[in-house]
């Protein structure tokens, strides 16, 4: 029996958002001087956490508003936006992205006081690329020229998926019409700078229907496509369905066919594979996820937002996590009373900070290039500290893993099975580099 286990593809966005980390590099954990290259500049995540339902299968940080208070989330993400710019001593954002929870529930003016208050505290380039997740309900779409007005320059449209039935059983609340109709709309607005959220592996998706599916996809899309393994989120609708019997998702070898079927079909339409789950024509990659992978650093804001930044401005020089209190209620308190809602911050060791570079890195097609690894790792090469392992000598042997001049990557049939490659990356750098003393990895609260 084929049993391939393959990386769920699905989690990206997920794993991003709770993962997200960014990268001002210190020397070491003790930390010497950080890098000013790379605390210098940052992405921006904003999460807006408002959904007007929840779909069957998510477990993001999402709630339904009671009642409508636009005008003191704009000041709080203001205000947070602000204090972190401050904090991080970042002069330049490098890219925006307002994800949810449903930012396009969000009114304009919100994204465009949110672009204000940044560029007042940092240059923000006109060509930076600035990202809306789009939901496809009738709310939302007579409302995206005015998000470009606001300086919205990119779209990503959770589409899901084109078949109403499942729309209707994932709890979506658009029809696959409406989908098709503001993928049009955001594509006259924005040509080339728009991508789509597809799920596979869904309830009683077959292989047949999902090669049917991508073929109506790409005759519509744009340059850009994510696609996701349907993960079973513990606490969800969809969860319970499945472990009662009251619906069934597809095994694994099924859903390992569906991905391949969908990086075939995506090459052939002239797609290039930059990362396990997204896919890029004409060069429309998503610059923002890729300083995610590429290891930069990150401020996040909003209720539950994921960030990882060296705070120089109050003197500290390692990078640290930081993730934002999730309830918004909450979050808006202390945002009102301390100017920031940071609910947790962990300061990274150099064998954590490695790891996720590794993580985040091999994610990508490119893999991670020699010059990248002696940034975040000037004592050991990638050839010193994987090079003398013999199960990653198997890999290399395989064919699934590839060491070379230009440095480490998945081949193509390996990016398929990442999940059981890191496990084996991860050993081998966890015996190679030095582990800190317990005292060097704080972990603590500030809430
Ligand atoms: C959290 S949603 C936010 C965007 C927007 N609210 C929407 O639903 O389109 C971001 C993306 O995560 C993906 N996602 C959410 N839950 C997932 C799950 N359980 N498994 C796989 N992908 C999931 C979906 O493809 C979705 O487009
Ligand atoms: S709209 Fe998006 S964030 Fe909201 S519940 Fe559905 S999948 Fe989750």
């Amino acid at each position: 029996m084929r049993r391939r286990r393959f990386l769920e593809a699905s989690r990206t966005l997920t794993a991003l958002r709770r993962r997200l980390y960014g990268g001002g590099v210190a020397e070491d954990a003790l930390g010497r001087a950080a890098s000013p290259h790379l605390t210098q500049q940052a992405s921006l995540y904003v999460h807006w956490p408002y959904c007007l339902k929840r779909c069957s299968y998510c477990n993001f940080n999402k709630y339904i508003p009671k009642e409508k208070n636009d005008h003191i989330m704009t000041q709080c993400l203001q205000r947070e936006a602000e204090t972190l710019l401050q904090l991080s001593q970042v002069s330049r954002i490098s890219s925006v992205f307002f994800g949810g929870g449903t930012p396009s529930l969000a009114h304009p003016s919100t994204i465009a006081a949110v672009l204000d208050t940044v560029s007042k505290r940092a240059s923000l380039p006109d060509e930076a690329e600035v990202t809306l997740e789009v939901n496809p309900t009738p709310a939302g779409t007579s409302r995206l020229e005015d998000y470009v007005r606001a300086g919205v320059n990119r779209f990503s449209i959770g589409v899901q998926s084109l078949q109403d039935k499942d729309l209707k059983s994932l709890g979506r609340d658009h029809s696959s019409r409406e989908a098709l109709q503001t993928i049009a709309e955001a594509r006259r607005l924005c040509p080339g700078r728009v991508s789509v959220d597809v799920m596979f592996g869904r309830p009683e998706q077959t292989v047949e229907a999902w090669a049917d599916e991508l073929s109506e996809l790409l005759t519509a899309c744009d340059d850009h496509v994510s696609l996701y393994q349907l993960t079973l989120e513990r606490g969800t609708q969809l969860f319970k369905q499945v472990q009662s019997k009251r619906a069934a998702v597809p095994g694994e070898d099924a859903t390992a066919d569906m991905y391949q079927c969908a990086r075939r079909t995506l090459h052939q339409h002239g797609f290039e594979q930059y990362e396990v789950s997204n896919f890029a024509r004409r060069n429309s990659v998503s610059h923002h996820n890729l300083g995610y992978w590429k290891g930069q650093q990150y401020i996040g804001i909003g209720p539950g937002a994921h960030g990882r930044f060296v705070p120089l401005g109050e003197g500290g020089v390692v990078r640290e996590a930081r993730t934002q209190t999730l309830e918004p209620d909450v979050w808006i308190r202390e945002v009102q009373q301390r100017g920031h809602g940071t609910r947790r911050r962990i300061l990274l060791s150099h064998l954590e900070l490695l790891e996720e570079v590794l993580v985040m890195g091999m994610r990508m097609t490119k893999g991670i290039n020699h010059k990248h690894w002696e940034f975040f790792s000037p004592q050991m090469s990638l050839d010193e500290v994987f090079g003398g392992s013999v199960e990653v000598r198997q890999l290399l042997q395989s064919g699934q893993l590839i060491l070379d001049d230009r440095g480490l990557r998945c081949s193509w049939d390996g990016l398929a099975l990442l999940d059981s490659i890191l496990p084996v990356l991860l050993f081998e750098l966890k015996r190679q580099i030095p582990q800190r003393k317990p005292g060097d990895l704080s972990v603590y609260s500030d809430g």
